[in-house]
């Protein structure tokens, strides 16, 4: 069906207010939540049975090969014929549907009962998250291990909650819209099972239209059931992201049901196609006019400027009981363009489709936020935005908030995000599923080029209970949801179908699979490539060429390859950037993972490699006994490579797109190379959201207009004077001179090739070091670093002084352990205790330490090298002045205070 134009031309400013038929409400607030204590305890209401857990080996390498599937074969009675349609809505051929069968498994079991008395389960609101208040599990039998990250997220929990739906909703369709729960959820509404979604990391939709009693209260009951070994990470356990009522009338626009794209993109001009998805659920056929209304959205990403374009089309007949798609195009002159800054700015657009009945009511009105660029991937230029080749300075990242757990909170995530702009990220692989929506909002608005990822696990397994259990019954549904939920987000330019998946090593067979899921993707958005990594696949294997870019995880700077990486077993590969380019001479390579290095933050070992990327080994670069890794920035996993030896690598391959760093931030779980310990050490930025070394070390490339410098160790040894000591130094400069005690210590340039500086034979003695740094001759910046005085005070900085008390913003408070001279004490671990007065209550505490297994929740916890975090929130609705207080024995207290409104 076609959709007439109109040309971009207006005089009017935003639209007139209009009375919206459609609503949205957040239904977060005020549920009972009851986990089973143990998995022998919960009920049997089960999606489907699960093989047993054998032998398994929590600290594998990442690394490993993935492994076949177990066939299981059951006679227990399973709920999952009743969940599967829910997934008819994104299964492509009708004649695949599921049907469900007689029957309502549950009805009379109690908690889905209105009548069932829960008040003395838990209130809590949503996003939550089970797991994350603990206990941590100690010991190498934990139930849950260091893998995914020592929280009990495994079990078999409830959510309750009553809906009043007033009389005069009669006529709407009602649906729950739920962004992601962990994991296996199943829903009833007034005793009747109506649906659910086993995968945790996607959002999902049901119809309560059928199940509702008008008038009445609804009693919602959501199952969740997270399975232990699902995961190589923290997956967190319950519905950990926002949940919606979404009321429409019976002809409305379909779930996620406008798709925008872009063609003939310049700063003149630019061709908008838009499709709109209409459904008609009314008894009667029905005509309708369509319109839709495009503005350009102000810097605050909320008010609208001048209407750049309109596109209506008039008499659309609508048949009972299906769905419509309309399209049509429109040309948009002077387009304000999104592209990445600091180059480029990230425009944004927002189309308002409004239907019409004939008699001039409006029917339905939807909003969608889009942004108008050209992204292209070449094979010798790399990625080119809105025509300027942009280099990839990326970071993976994972769907954790650190101490705060898997439940998304906007304010946490936007953190995250902008510390990574500091560090001149531009870049962010959803490693390895997909986010939270409103975390792509973010990147929209702040402008990252993003990877949407959605599987690390097809039909061969990477632990017992991963995705490949559902694989057969889900991979169609999962895959065309993911990307019909986030193919407007103009931060999107990649798809990803897979990560390191076992079908790398399966020929022909695993090719085939990788085909499919990638035909899926482009069914539903042809306009943007496609990629899966691949840590195994070589150019000659069947697997890279089902892809559009080739993304490589650590091959492409070699694996294994470096001296000091000669005795490992394992994948071994030289370089293969080259092998690739050639193999492949149109397709576009980017590394989608590099480094792998790994670090605690402010700790450093002796000796020091003289090599520039090593494996830790034996007390080398890593100490088992305290659990942590020195911060030299040159030691990485076994596979991985240290960011020198990447920085090179992408240096002498200059058609490489870029690189994803492993990781941006330190994440739950994985904590390799000690599984003892609950979070990973492969961070720039620690758990808390302090800044290692490292994260000097990429500032340095990636922003080198910004002059800094920065020096590394601290020089607090008294235990080393008359030792060697290394110092080493970041710098976006060229050449620096280093001073001991303003003794010069030599100035030295960065060769072809280099990338930190370093002197490796300094003799410790305290007192004062200090380097200037140089670019082209001219003085650029400096750094002085101090051997400081004892511990004598604590210093507390927040990120923000006012909070609101929506329950929902936070406050994070870093806390600085300085002398009596304020010189930061980098290596100070004194206990530190908190109090709040006023209005607000301690969320978490956290200092970075991979090995601290403080819960998160405790008002106590050592200060790790210095430093330490606190998050506060208010009470809700409150309003006043909150005091946060630190305190440690033998130290002069510090405290702030914060406006909450
Ligand atoms: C990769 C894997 C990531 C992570 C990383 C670091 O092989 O794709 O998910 O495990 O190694 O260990």
């Amino acid at each position: 069906m076609f959709y007439l134009f109109v040309l971009g031309c207006t005089t009017s400013n935003s639209p007139n207010k209009i009375e919206n038929p459609r609503e949205r409400i957040s239904i977060n607030e005020g549920w009972k939540f009851m986990k089973y204590e143990s998995e022998a305890l919960a009920d049997n209401l089960i999606y489907d049975v699960r093989p047993a857990i054998e032998n398994v080996d929590d600290t594998k390498e990442a690394d490993s090969k993935p492994t076949e599937a177990v066939e299981m074969a059951t006679s227990a009675e399973v709920l999952k014929p009743y969940i599967l349609p829910t997934a008819n809505h994104f299964i492509k051929d009708s004649t695949k549907h599921h049907k469900r069968p007689k029957g309502n498994p549950g009805e009379n079991f109690p908690f889905v009962q209105i009548n069932f008395d829960d008040h003395d389960w838990e209130t809590v609101d949503l996003p939550h998250d089970w797991a994350i208040k603990g206990p941590f599990m100690k010991g190498n039998d934990a139930e849950v291990g260091g893998g995914m990250g020592r929280l009990p997220s495994n079990g078999t929990a409830w959510y309750r909650k009553q809906l009043e739906i007033p009389k005069s909703d009669q006529e709407k369709s009602i649906f729950l819209d739920i962004d992601g729960a962990m994991s296996y959820a199943m829903v009833w509404l007034n005793g009747n099972l109506v649906g659910g979604w086993p995968y945790g990391y996607n959002s999902w939709r049901l119809d309560l239209t059928p199940y509702i009693k008008f008038g009445e209260s609804n009693q919602l009951a959501i199952r969740v059931d997270n399975p232990n070994h699902s995961a190589r990470w923290y997956p967190g356990g319950g519905i950990n992201r926002n949940v919606w009522l979404t009321k429409t009338n019976k002809i409305h626009i379909g779930q996620w049901g406008t798709y925008v794209t872009s063609q003939g993109v310049s700063k003149d001009s630019a061709t908008i196609d838009f499709e709109v998805a209409i459904v008609n659920d009314a008894l009667s056929n029905e005509t309708v006019d369509v319109v839709t209304e495009i503005y350009p959205l102000e810097n605050d990403f909320k008010r609208l400027g001048l209407r750049a374009a309109s596109i209506k089309e008039n008499n659309i007949s609508l048949n009972s009981f299906s769905q419509t798609t309309i399209k049509g195009s429109v040309v948009i002159k002077n387009p304000k363009l999104w592209g990445p800054p600091p180059t480029q700015a990230p425009n944004l657009y927002k189309a308002i489709t409004t239907i019409h009945s004939q008699d001039g009511t409006i029917l339905d009105n939807y909003e969608t936020v889009f942004g108008i660029r050209e992204v292209i991937f070449d094979s010798e230029k790399g990625l080119i935005v809105n025509g300027e080749s942009i280099k990839i300075q990326g970071v993976n990242q994972h769907h954790d908030l650190g101490a705060l757990g898997a439940a998304f909170n906007l304010k946490a995530a936007k953190r995250q995000l902008e510390t990574l702009k500091e560090l001149g990220c531009n870049a962010i692989r959803m490693a390895h599923n997909p986010p939270a929506p409103e975390l792509l909002e973010l990147t929209d608005q702040i402008g990252f080029l993003v990877i949407d990822e959605i599987f690390d696990s097809w039909e061969r397994k990477k632990t017992p209970h991963d995705f490949h259990l559902i694989f057969d019954d889900w991979f169609e549904a999962d895959t065309r949801s993911f990307v019909r939920r986030d193919r407007n987000h103009p931060s999107v330019i990649l798809w990803s179908f897979g990560n390191e998946v076992g079908e790398q090593y399966t020929d022909e067979e695993g090719a085939k699979v990788g085909s499919k899921l990638s035909a899926i993707v482009k069914s539903e958005d042809p306009s943007r490539p496609t990629t899966a990594s691949m840590n195994y696949a070589k150019p000659n294997m069947p697997f890279p060429t089902i892809m559009d870019v080739i993304s490589l995880n650590y091959q492409g700077e070699g694996i294994r390859d470096a001296p000091a990486y000669a005795h490992l077993q394992g994948i071994k590969t030289s370089p293969l950037y080259p092998a690739f380019h050639e193999a492949f001479p149109n397709k576009a390579i980017i590394s989608s993972e590099t480094a792998a290095a790994l670090s605690s933050r402010g700790t450093y070992l002796f000796p020091v490699t003289g090599d520039i990327s090593s494996p830790i080994s034996d007390g080398i670069g890593g100490d088992p006994k305290t659990g942590y890794v020195s911060s030299y920035e040159l030691y990485t996993a076994n596979f991985g490579s240290s960011a020198d030896k990447v920085f090179a690598s992408q240096d002498k391959h200059p058609f490489v797109a870029g690189e994803f760093v492993w990781s941006g931030w330190d994440y739950l779980g994985e904590p390799t190379p000690y599984y003892s310990s609950r979070s990973s050490y492969f961070g720039l930025i620690d758990l808390a959201g302090f800044k290692k070394d490292r994260f000097y070390l990429y500032q340095a490339r990636w922003r080198p207009d910004l002059p800094m410098v920065h020096i590394l160790p601290h020089w607090n040894w008294p235990e080393r004077t008359g030792q060697i000591t290394p110092v080493h130094i970041f710098t976006s400069g060229d050449e620096v001179e280093l001073f001991l005690n303003e003794k010069s210590l030599g100035r030295k340039k960065k060769g072809l090739f280099e990338y930190r500086l370093r002197w490796d034979d300094v003799v410790y003695n305290p007192g004062t070091l200090k380097a200037v740094a140089y670019k082209n001759g001219q003085f650029w910046s400096e750094e002085t670093v101090h051997t400081t005085g004892e511990p004598s005070k604590l210093d507390l900085k927040t990120d923000q002084d006012d909070l609101l008390s929506n329950g929902k913003d936070l406050v994070f408070i870093t806390v600085k352990i300085t002398d009596n001279k304020d010189h930061f004490v980098a290596n100070a671990n004194n206990p530190i205790s908190y109090t709040i007065e006023g209005p607000g209550e301690i969320v978490a505490t956290d200092n970075g330490d991979p090995t601290d297994l403080t819960t998160f929740a405790s008002t106590e916890r050592n200060a790790f090298n210095g430093l330490a975090l606190v998050i506060i929130k208010a009470k809700k609705g409150a309003s006043g002045q909150i005091k946060v207080t630190a305190n440690s024995s033998g130290l002069q207290s510090g405290s702030v205070t914060i406006n909450c409104q």
